[in-house]
């Protein structure tokens, strides 16, 4: 894993948009995966004005959800569908058939698990934005998750049940999630796990001094060369 620590969240984000923007330029029908929440927002911001200046041209990626809460769907406020499509989808005009995430109210969670393990045969992962918990959960896999595991069905942490609360809106009941595996997130072809804010502080630091460890799940990305662990300046605070 190559680790390093930005000045400002600005410089991060130059870099990543950089990274994507090269594997776009060489492969125009890449898979790029992106986290929902705050984490991936000004990256996301800053390639809806690449898009609008007309400086990229994404019409033939696919878009890859990384992961949804079980039970709420694209209408309701801080549903991870609502997250992407208003704060990505939607503004960089892609169609349908570009996208492929995860619908956290189907009525059959096997079909929803086979297709994405489908689309991820199919297609593969060329690029994956990773948000990291509190906890240090990746996507929706929670410490004490099987590395191994494809997509899968899980049971929210109380630390994520807790944390969840600033997406949303009303107060909501939710336990479980549904989640690419981190053995399908190792395999992409490019991995940059991002952190910003002084909240992330801690967490950083201890993935950064821990062994790997699915108790703290972003650690077993420690060992892997195609893994970029961006943060800033807050997040690092406790590092060099
Ligand atoms: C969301 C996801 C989560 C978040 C993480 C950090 O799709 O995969 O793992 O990335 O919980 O959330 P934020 O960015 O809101 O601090």
């Amino acid at each position: 894993m190559q680790f390093e620590k930005f000045e400002s969240v600005g410089q991060l984000v130059e870099k990543i948009v950089k990274n994507i923007t090269e594997i776009v330029v060489k492969k125009p029908e890449a898979v790029l995966c992106f986290a929902c929440g705050e984490t991936p927002r000004p990256v996301m911001n800053r390639l809806i004005q690449m898009k609008k200046s007309g400086e990229i041209n994404f019409s033939k990626i696919k878009i890859l959800g990384l992961d949804e809460w079980i039970g709420v769907g694209r209408e309701t406020t801080g549903s991870c569908a609502q997250m992407l499509y208003d704060d990505f989808l939607i503004p960089m005009d892609f169609r349908p058939d570009q996208i492929h995430i995860f619908n956290g109210l189907a009525a059959n969670l096997d079909l929803e698990v086979e297709q994405a393990n489908q689309f991820i045969k199919d297609y593969g992962i060329d690029f994956v934005l990773l948000g990291i918990g509190m906890n240090g959960h990746i996507g929706l896999n929670e410490p004490g998750c099987d590395p191994m595991a494809k997509v899968n069905v899980i049971s929210l942490s109380e630390t994520t049940r807790k944390v969840m609360t600033k997406y949303f809106n009303d107060t909501i009941f939710l336990t479980q999630g549904i989640t690419l595996g981190l053995s399908q997130l190792l395999k992409a072809n490019h991995v940059v796990l991002m952190a910003v804010g002084e909240r992330k502080a801690e967490i950083v630091k201890r993935v950064l001094n821990s062994d790997v460890t699915p108790d703290v799940p972003a650690t077993v990305f420690k060992n892997k060369e195609k893994v970029c662990f961006f943060v800033d300046a807050e997040a690092g605070q406790f590092l060099k």
